[in-house]
This record gives C-alpha cells, structure tokens and sequence, in this order.
C-alpha cells in the first residue's frame, strides 16, 4: 500500500504495477488541424450546445478581481480569456501560454486590440520565467492530458508563477472511477485517452497539498462530472 491509499475512496487504483504504463506517446492534449481550427464549435457540439454558459458559469465563480494579474495554462482559442478579460479593470492583464501555433492565431485575432490581453508560445511542462508574478493560473481540460510526472512540473510552474496568496483554478474532469460510473461517463473515458482515466483516479487535493498548496474550494458542473479545483499558495 503507498500512502495515497489511506486518503481517497478510489484507493489502491493509482497502484501502477497491473496496469500498462502510461507514457507521453498516449496523450492528447496537443490540438492540432481539424480539431484545433474548429475546437470551439466542436466543444460545443460535444456538450450539446451547453458549453457556453457553462464556461461563463465557471468565469464567474472564479471571483476575478478587477485588477488580478492572470496567467492561463493550454490557452487554446482564447475563449476564456475574453471571458475573463470582462471581469478586469485596465490595471487587470491575462497572458496565455499555449504551444499550438492554430490555437495561438486564433487567439491572439480574438482578443485583438485588447492590450491587456496577450498570449505566448511557452510549454507548460517546462520551466517557465515567472516568478511570484501572477494572482491567479488557470487551466481548463489540460492537466489530465499530461503524464504524472508531467502534471506535477506544471503545478510547481503555477506555485512560482502565483504571488503569495494566489489562487490555481484547475478546470477538468472530477474524480471518479470510470469503470463504475454510468454508461455515458464509461463512454467518455473510452473515448479519451487514457491518462484522462489516469487523472480522475488521482486524489488532486492530496497532491497539491504535497506540492504546498492550501485552502481548497471546489465548484462542480455537469452533475459533478467537471470540476473547478482552487487552491491557494499560502500567504507570505
Ligand atoms: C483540450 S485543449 C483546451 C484549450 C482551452 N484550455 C479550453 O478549455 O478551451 C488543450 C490545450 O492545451 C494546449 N497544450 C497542450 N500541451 C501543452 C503544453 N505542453 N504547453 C502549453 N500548452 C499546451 C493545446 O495546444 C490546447 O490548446
């Protein structure tokens, strides 16, 4: 037994040793072509025309303040950014980072003219040049498409990039067991790829606790199949 097992009800499922390794080859998350050109009509249809008030639900329990300095990791399209951006003051400033270059055109045409508004061509996986520069970092359905080890480096990315007291908001499938859900949610998760099942297994709150994050809030949707995590990096 590791010591995760004693936290979560999924206990013992995060055991690696029975199952195949998961390893980058398996991932999705990088959009490109088709699916990146159209992946804001795509994500709309999937949801069955839904998504539009579900993200400005989750804009708004976000609690953007006027003048919050924002850093979005997997920007995409730009669509939450603009969203965003009408929560802020001038004295606000959203910067995305996204590795697609069709995903970061049409960003940066969506958000044009909005000077606090700019997107860059930065791997989130990577070691970043932020340090205590941002209140808040955003992610939406990104964390689950990255290995653990992967997933881990982008949360030591966002405690450097949040000033003391910022806040990651982490927007992605809530925990469960795939194999034990309904029949729609095991057909997602076919669907998926497979660090997608990976992720859900995983108990976040423990790891970003580890990663020395506090003060966790969770906002559910979509009868609690997506989940906004927040956590804070502590106060100086
Ligand atoms: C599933 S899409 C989500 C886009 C956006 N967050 C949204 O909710 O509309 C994943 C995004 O992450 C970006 N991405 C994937 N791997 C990345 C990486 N290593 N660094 C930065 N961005 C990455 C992709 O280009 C894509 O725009």
């Amino acid at each position: 037994m590791n010591s995760q097992n004693e936290h979560k009800p999924y206990a013992g499922r995060e055991d690696t040793d029975q199952k195949p390794a998961l390893d980058r080859s398996v991932s999705m998350v990088e959009v490109t072509g088709f699916e990146a050109r159209h992946y804001d009509v795509l994500m709309n249809l999937i949801t069955g025309g839904t998504y539009p008030w579900f993200i400005r639900r989750v804009v708004r329990d976000m609690s953007i303040r006027p003048d919050d300095d924002i850093l979005i990791f997997g920007s995409g399209t730009g669509r939450n950014a603009c969203l965003m951006r009408r929560y802020l003051h001038a004295e606000g400033s959203i910067l995305g980072l996204d590795i697609g270059d069709e995903m970061l055109t049409q960003a940066r045409k969506r958000c044009r003219g909005r000077s606090n508004v700019t997107f860059e061509k930065l791997r989130i996986d990577e070691p970043l040049p932020y340090s205590e520069a941002f209140d808040k970092v955003f992610m939406a359905f990104v964390m689950h498409g990255f290995v653990q080890e992967d997933r881990e480096r982008i949360i030591d990315n966002a405690f450097a990039a949040l000033r003391p007291g910022g806040e990651f908001l982490i927007l992605d499938y809530a925990e469960c067991e795939p194999t034990e859900s309904s029949w729609l949610v095991r057909k997602v998760f076919q669907m998926e790829c497979p660090l997608a099942t990976d992720f859900v297994r995983r108990d976040f709150q423990r790891i970003l606790s580890a990663h020395g994050f506090e003060h966790f809030d969770v906002h559910l949707y979509y009868l609690g199949h997506v989940r906004l995590l927040s956590a804070c990096r502590p106060p100086a």
